[in-house]
């Protein structure tokens, strides 16, 4: 029996030795150690062994049994320890690649500067507001003061679309719009596209416009002129000398165009400036008491001023762009440069 015992024990480490697989562990284990297993029926059989041999008989199975159950266990937590390398190694990443990089999207440059003038009208309270860009000849044109026979309604300039609608020609609708259905204070901004029949360097049939109007009791050229020269002072910089010259636009009444000294040759006269040292920024005006009239505003008890200007044009200045087209072909190269 103590010959069956070693012969037993020996098999097995065999078989460990031979068994890789954590089944096949507890395989082994079942068939030497489980309740029908190999030496367990050897113990169970017990009583073919001499009486004075019967302790150590015991002492030894039980010996083996343990070793056999403890050798088992050590295999088995070598097995899953091999097993987390193993995963360990495979969801190794090396620390020291170059990231794979975001790459930013960024604001097209017509947009950076709508934002910023939005930013400081808001500042002066004014809000943003906006209208349609197909748009009725009666907000373009009639409520704006702009009669049957005026030159920018020719098919030269608009784009029609029918006889009594339009592709806005400006933003200044938006402000008949408003001011139907409100009452004074009115301070608005509003920005958007407008459309006209024109394309060379610096047209293009569609570009954008921000109108700014404010209305109120006892609002003076004044008003106009400093609201003006603190905006085109934050937008183009303090030392900037602008200029305030008689022009005339149907709504408004005086009317004034708004230049800034030459932001390329600071006045010296260049190309960009026509030799003059001054660049045309934006048109602007009191409300002529004739739109006043058209919106229901009694003329005697409210005063306004209007302004308009191109934002290609503010850019175009800014950023000392030469070509207004390079803002719509979308060109990466051009656009990542802002
Ligand atoms: N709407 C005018 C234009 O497009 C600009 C402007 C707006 C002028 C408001 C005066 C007042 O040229």
């Amino acid at each position: 029996m103590m010959g069956e015992l070693r012969v037993l024990r020996e098999q097995a480490e065999a078989e460990l030795q031979q068994a890789g697989t954590e089944e096949a562990f507890q395989a082994i284990r079942t068939r030497y150690l489980g309740r029908k297993g190999l030496l367990t029926g050897l113990l169970r059989n017990i009583a073919n062994v001499a009486p004075a041999e019967r302790p150590q008989f015991g002492k030894e199975c039980n010996e083996v049994k343990e070793e056999l159950s403890a050798r088992i266990d050590e295999l088995l937590a070598g097995l899953a320890s091999s097993k987390k390398d193993e995963v360990l190694l495979r969801e190794l990443i090396d620390v020291t690649l170059p990231g794979r990089g975001v790459r930013h999207g960024r604001l097209h440059p017509v947009t950076q500067v709508r934002e910023e003038i939005c930013r400081i009208f808001a500042g002066l309270g004014f809000s943003v507001v906006e209208g349609p860009e197909v748009e009725l000849d009666y907000y373009n044109f009639e409520a704006l003061n702009i009669p049957k026979n005026h030159p920018a309604r020719d098919m030269q300039d608009t784009f029609y679309v029918e006889e009594n609608i339009v592709l806005r020609t400006h933003t200044s609708p938006v402000q008949i719009r408003i001011m139907e259905k409100t009452r004074p204070p009115v301070r608005i901004l509003s920005p958007g596209r407008v459309y006209r029949r024109d394309s060379d360097i610096s047209h293009t049939p569609m570009f954008h416009q921000i109108e700014g109007l404010l209305v109120d009791r006892g609002i003076t050229f004044g008003d106009l002129k400093g609201v003006l020269t603190v905006f085109l002072k934050q937008i183009f910089g303090e030392e900037t000398a602008l200029r305030f010259r008689p022009s005339f636009f149907p709504f408004t009444e005086p009317s004034a165009e708004v230049d800034i000294r030459c932001v390329i040759c600071r006045g010296q006269g260049c190309r960009v400036c026509g030799q003059s040292g001054w660049l045309e920024i934006l048109g602007s005006g009191m409300v002529d008491p004739e739109v006043f009239r058209n919106v229901g505003y009694d003329p005697d008890e409210f005063t306004g001023f209007a302004f308009g200007l191109g934002l290609e044009r503010i850019a175009m200045l800014k950023f000392g762009i030469s070509d207004i087209r390079l803002f719509f072909d979308n060109d990466m190269r051009f656009l990542e440069q802002f």
